[in-house]
């Protein structure tokens, strides 16, 4: 890649170039007012990867009681494949660490090769199969669990 990749935390105004990737790489995406609702609820963090200026990627955790959700993790698809995801996971986890000292948890569509992973790569590990969780296509979810360094592994 010719530029450099930027990753912060998603600024106020950036729930549209949130939207926009949301309809790139979603079959159902959440509209810009969803994002925003979830951003007010005091509980989700939202960053972006940036590229020449653009929003190309971008992640959302919400935490509760010490135990994050990875909600949605996105790289607009002509940026795929260039580690965007793998550099915004990163910061994602290590901006994080702190507030979820229980750790991190997702489901993913057990067909998602890419972000299984991509989150397996960055130490999530799978813990559990929730069986035709997702509709349209129907199919089975794959629970996975990552752990801040220095605690001990999943709940389960
Ligand atoms: C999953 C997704 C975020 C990955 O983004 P990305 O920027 O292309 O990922 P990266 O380039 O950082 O790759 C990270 C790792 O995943 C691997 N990977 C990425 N795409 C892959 C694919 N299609 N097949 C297999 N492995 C893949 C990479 O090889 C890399 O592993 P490596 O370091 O061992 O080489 C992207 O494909 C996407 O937006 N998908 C649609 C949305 C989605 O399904 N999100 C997850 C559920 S919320």
């Amino acid at each position: 890649m010719s530029h450099e990749v930027v990753v912060r935390e998603a600024a106020g105004a950036q729930q549209e170039a949130l939207a926009t990737l949301e309809a790139s790489s979603f079959d159902i995406p959440w509209s810009a007012d969803a994002i925003r609702a979830l951003l007010d609820d005091g509980l989700t963090r939202a960053w972006v990867a940036v590229v020449a200026g653009a929003v190309v990627g971008a992640a959302l955790v919400r935490v509760v009681a010490g135990e994050g959700e990875l909600l949605r993790i996105a790289v607009h698809p002509e940026a795929r494949r260039q580690g965007i995801a793998h550099a915004l996971l990163g910061v994602v986890l290590s901006a994080s660490a702190d507030a979820c000292p229980l750790g991190i948890h997702l489901e993913v569509r057990a067909s998602n090769v890419a972000a299984r992973h991509l989150y397996a790569r960055q130490g999530f590990i799978d813990h559990g199969r929730r069986r035709d969780y997702y509709q349209a296509p129907k199919e089975d979810a794959i629970l996975m669990h990552w752990r801040p360094a220095g605690t001990r592994g999943p709940r389960v």
